[in-house]
């Protein structure tokens, strides 16, 4: 065996989530279930790599390669969805607490960091990630293609912005930034807070 695993199960979707501002419960479901498919595929991708017999010929190595890159894709899934979910049904407006702080030291004012995040999130073509960067010490608006491109290491994501159509299309068609300006809507700052405090980060 190569590597024991526990299957993990969905967390539930928050009521609140079924009833955002500008962004549909038809929405929200159908990327719900993209949610829950990538937590199925991350246990049965682990579930297969547990089962690799590593002192076979070289063709395991191919299969190995393609599993892997495959678990970073469900497992980016997962990690982007959860934070997703978890920081929106909130009442949006500016940032207070130590979030707040963050913004205005590091982009100057909450409007800057908005405009950036969204600009990023208009060039990326599946995420932009406002992280706290535990090396450089500060927030950075990262973007981000799919679910496993382009994270970096040691940086902490505290705001996920899914730009997939899938995110929006529904909704708003091609109109991608009216998308951003309403995911801003239904932040939950307290929600972003709680994991600031949780990892200790401090402005
Ligand atoms: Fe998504």
């Amino acid at each position: 065996m190569a590597q024991t695993f526990e299957e993990i199960a969905p967390r539930e979707l928050k009521p609140a989530l079924l009833d955002l501002d500008g962004i549909s419960r038809e929405t929200i479901e159908a990327h719900y279930k993209l949610y829950v498919g990538y937590v199925n595929k991350r246990n049965e991708i682990l579930g297969k790599l547990a089962d690799v017999d590593l002192s076979t010929a070289n063709q395991v190595y191919s299969d190995l390669r393609s599993l892997k890159v495959d678990l970073t894709f469900a497992i980016g899934g997962i990690k982007n969805h959860e934070i997703y979910f978890e920081h929106l049904g909130g009442p949006g407006g500016d940032p207070a607490g130590v979030f707040g702080d963050l913004v205005k030291r590091d982009f100057g004012s909450t409007a800057a960091w908005k405009a950036d995040l969204k600009a990023t999130g208009i060039g990326g073509r599946g995420w932009a990630w406002t992280a706290y960067d535990w090396d450089e010490g500060r927030l950075f608006n990262y973007i981000g293609d799919a679910q496993n491109t382009f994270p970096v290491w040691n940086a902490t994501p505290l705001v996920a912005l899914d730009v997939y159509e899938h995110a929006y299309f529904i909704d708003f068609a091609t109109d991608r930034g009216g998308y951003i300006d309403k995911f801003f809507d239904n932040l939950d700052y307290d929600v972003v807070n709680d994991w600031v405090q949780r990892y200790s980060i401090r402005a």
